[in-house]
């Protein structure tokens, strides 16, 4: 299965769990840029993992962009984000802007990166998706 992580980060914590997350899996990683984003190109990846960080209860402007410029050439999407407090309805933003359901969700605030309990999390969300 050809893996894609595409995330969007402003300072650093959604790369840190993008980076983890591409070691355990061992594919390729791209940074969402802010502005102008590109689209993928045709059907090369089976799955596409994106990650955003929590902005105002929703997922990023670039992260949204991406994934509804994008919905054509994602067969199957994977969501997670970083976040401080509460991420409220975040995924199912995420979902309607690609118009499908994700096979697996993960959220996790900055301090859990890359401690067991979030190495923990992050196994459980990457065996989902190797089902
Ligand atoms: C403009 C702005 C709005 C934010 N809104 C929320 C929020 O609604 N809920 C939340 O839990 N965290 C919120 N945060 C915190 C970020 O989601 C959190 O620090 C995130 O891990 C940063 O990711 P990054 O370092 O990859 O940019 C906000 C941060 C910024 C800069």
């Amino acid at each position: 299965m050809k893996v894609l992580i595409a995330y969007y980060s402003l300072t650093g914590t959604t790369k840190k769990l993008a980076g983890r997350m591409a070691e355990m899996l061992k594919c390729d990683v791209e940074r969402i840029p802010m502005f102008g984003g590109r689209k993928l190109l045709g059907d090369k990846y089976d799955l596409v993992i994106v990650g955003t960080p929590i902005w105002l209860y929703s997922p990023t402007f670039p992260a949204s962009r991406f994934l509804s410029k994008n919905k054509d050439k994602m067969p199957k999407v994977a969501f997670f984000c970083t976040y401080q407090t509460s991420i409220k309805k975040s995924f199912e933003k995420m979902e309607r802007k690609c118009g499908k359901k994700p096979v697996a969700v993960l959220q996790m605030m900055g301090p859990e990166i890359g401690t067991d309990a979030g190495d923990q999390m992050l196994k459980q969300f990457i065996e989902k998706i190797q089902k």
